[in-house]
């Protein structure tokens, strides 16, 4: 056995062990810091030969490999027209410092090189990269890459989420079970039904505890993430962009930059695992929070829909103004021949129909409000029903001649293509630099099928395609922030976060719903960048009836805004809406950099949640009613995070409005308006006693003056 080169990338929290050895790289480790290696872990981890097996050990390197007896799924796929199928890349060089490791591998039968990068930061985040390079004279068919971390033999439950239209981020959990279990996107956008992380599990993981290993692709628009455990026992993780046929061919001498993963490990919870996403998101000097505080937010669309009156969208601001709103946002509708869905994407022109001056005189009524303006656009997109269609049928995307089927009546208008590109930028960048805009909705209503461009698909070139446009949109309108939207929240993944402000977490605002929602968007999305609206009484996806606190407190945990048309709003929801909104300004500094947790509630029909500060001087929790508990004594909320020995004023908050009861008087804390002295020990694990709520209502629980 040759002497194997251990090299190890650390963090507080996290340690990775690779072992450069026998001409490969090997993970030999990947969770829980680890500070002392042995000299003997290549031996200690070594397999023995088995009956009926290879006659050499099998080592399993981070590049899977058929030709070194590897008989998962595969980490490169491809081919040159039928040959040079099958890689064996040998391992030429290993550079490394104490948080970054590259590899590189070159394969000089199948003329390929690859540079594999791993990147450990201190919030024990790993992103890993990679580039492959045609060394060949013909060219190269990349079918698949997908990147494996290896998992340890204890893992044995698999996690994702699943979900469609008003209702994303729903989890499921299973057994890992022999084979791949495995998630696919074939939308060409990340997709209602993305998994955000694929997240392997060993001990009962819950939100405070348990080994969670997660793994996501940094890319919006294909993906496939797996978890696969073979016959040997191997147990792994894995994850990359799904490619369609032909899509990247490299020609010779050609580098192509495989979209990255991010890998994310903790043992310390569900919680533990957006912690350290949080912490590392929060770090960016770009990251929303670290510019400016996150202004309470209107969006009309919920109210008017495509009726740009604009003695009405007036009225609107006049009570957004009154309530305290901050950024006031027009949705689709304003510009030409947008009247309804069926026209109008393409050219970004403002209506005179219903805007004769443009749209000067509108916005400087919203400033003059002392409110920002923010405008939608849906840039990718094409209605058959436009200038830009009659100009350049040929600029959707398609494939063979066909015309995909319509969705929303649009196609997919087609930004790889150097025209089209320019055009969307110059007409948004023309209304941008025309107008005051701090913000700008960027919408995604479609699926791409047939996505072809000049006969080879395309997801891949268009998704580049819009990542430049924002980068472009940012740099010549460097205050601008951008929301990413696609239908609600098919858009929402750990690539375009690096081009966006915020996202927006789904179109269905009724609050029963989107509890569920943004506690699972919440697993890779810090609150703050995820749009929370109160919409109205009556949701408009589900037509449930909610109650305003209720809606206020769903709301009040994000970047918290308004879906609603608040001149129908009654005197008393008005003066609810207006103590929110004072609350979330007087909050948000705390709910946008704590800590979030969710507590593990015995209780299945409610959900304890909260933020943290990080140095636990305070807290803000919410305790929200789903449905009826089985108890009439609902169970004691322990709130955890706190300082254990610290004494903390415990009070309910009022701001929000008051929710209903099913009690004849309410439990005895909850009487003292000054609060109540208890320690964070004693927050934890004995707890408060909630009221009996009615299903659907909520209460906020401000916990301050730690002494
Ligand atoms: C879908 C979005 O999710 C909504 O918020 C709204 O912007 C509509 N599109 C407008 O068409």
């Amino acid at each position: 056995m040759a002497r194997s080169k251990i090299i190890t990338l650390s963090s507080p929290k996290v340690s990775i062990i690779f072992d450069a050895s026998d001409n490969n790289l090997v993970i030999r480790h990947w969770g829980a810091v680890i500070e002392y290696q042995g000299a003997d872990l290549q031996a200690a981890t070594t397999k023995s030969v088995a009956k009926s097996g290879f006659d050499e050990p099998l080592v399993t390197g981070v590049l899977r490999e058929h030709s070194r007896g590897f008989l998962g799924h595969p980490t490169i796929g491809g081919h040159r027209n039928g040959k040079a199928w099958s890689t064996y890349f040998s391992l030429a060089k290993v550079d490394h410092t104490d948080s970054t490791l590259t590899a590189h591998f070159a394969d000089v039968s199948a003329h390929l090189n690859l540079e594999l990068s791993y990147q450990l930061n201190e919030f024990g985040i790993l992103k890993a990269s990679a580039l492959l390079t045609n060394t060949g004279s013909d060219s190269y068919n990349l079918e698949q890459f997908t990147y494996w971390l290896p998992l340890p033999d204890r893992a044995n439950e698999v996690m994702d989420f699943t979900g469609r239209w008003s209702h994303e981020r729903h989890p499921q959990r299973h057994a890992i079970r022999y084979g791949l279990s495995t998630r696919e996107i074939r939308e060409g956008r990340s997709g209602h039904d993305y998994t955000i992380a694929q997240l392997a599990l060993a001990g009962n993981t819950e939100f405070a505890h348990g080994e969670v290993w997660g793994l996501s692709v940094a890319w919006s628009g294909n993906s496939v993430h797996h978890v696969e455990r073979l016959a040997t026992g191997d147990i792994s993780i894995g994850a990359g962009e799904l490619l369609e046929p032909g899509e990247i061919i490299l020609a010779p001498g050609a580098t192509h930059t495989i979209p990255s993963v991010i890998a994310n490990y903790s043992d310390e919870g569900f919680d533990g695992l957006s912690h350290n996403y949080y912490r590392w998101l929060r770090a960016r000097p770009t990251h929303p929070t670290n510019v400016r505080p996150r202004p309470l937010t209107l969006n009309v669309w919920e109210a008017i829909e495509f009726d740009h009156d604009s003695e009405k969208i007036k009225a609107i601001a006049d009570a957004a103004a009154e309530v305290g709103v901050e950024r006031f946002v027009l949705d689709d509708g304003w510009f030409n021949l947008r009247r309804d869905d069926r026209a109008g994407l393409g050219d970004w022109v403002v209506d005179k129909s219903v805007w004769p001056q443009g749209l000067a005189p509108i916005i400087k009524y919203i400033n003059e409000k002392g409110m920002e303006f923010g405008l939608w656009f849906e840039g990718e997109m094409i209605n058959p029903d436009s200038d830009l269609f009659r100009a350049h049928p040929e600029w959707i995307l398609h494939e063979a001649g066909r015309t995909p089927p319509l969705w929303r009546h649009q196609q997919v208008l087609d930004i790889t293509h150097p025209g089209a590109y320019e055009h969307v930028l110059n007409q948004v960048d023309a209304i941008l630099s025309a107008y005051n805009i701090a913000y700008i909705k960027w919408d995604h209503n479609r699926v791409l099928v047939d996505a072809g461009h000049l006969g080879q698909a395309a997801v891949h070139n268009q998704t580049a395609a819009i990542y430049r446009l924002f980068a472009e949109l940012k740099k010549r309108h460097p205050k601008l922030e951008i929301e990413s939207c696609a239908s609600g929240g098919a858009r929402i993944d750990l690539g375009i976060i690096d081009y966006v402000d915020r996202l927006w977490t789904s179109d269905n605002n009724d609050a029963l719903e989107r509890q569920m929602i943004q506690r699972w968007t919440g697993i890779a999305i810090p609150p703050e960048l995820c749009g929370t609206h109160i919409g109205p009484r009556r949701g408009n996806q589900t037509k449930r009836t909610t109650d305003i606190s209720f809606r206020a407190i769903t709301a009040l945990f994000g970047h918290a805004g308004i879906e609603w048309d608040i001149t129908s709003a009654e005197p008393e929801e008005l003066a609810v809406i207006k103590s929110w909104v004072a609350l979330y300004k007087s909050k948000r500094q705390l709910l946008h950099s704590g800590k979030t947790i969710r507590v593990d509630h015995p209780d299945s029909n409610s959900f304890v949640y909260g933020v943290v500060a990080q140095d636990q001087s305070e807290a803000l929790f919410a305790i929200a009613a789903r449905d009826m508990s089985d108890s009439t004594f609902p169970a004691m909320a322990c709130i955890p995070g706190l300082d254990p020995k610290k004494i903390y004023t415990v009070k309910v908050l009022t701001g929000a409005g008051n929710s209903k009861r099913m009690e004849v008087n309410e439990p005895a804390w909850m009487l003292n308006l000054e609060g109540v002295t208890l320690s964070g020990v004693e927050l934890a694990t004995i707890g408060l006693r909630p009221p009996i709520l009615p299903p659907e209502n909520a209460i906020l629980i401000e916990i301050s003056g730690a002494q």
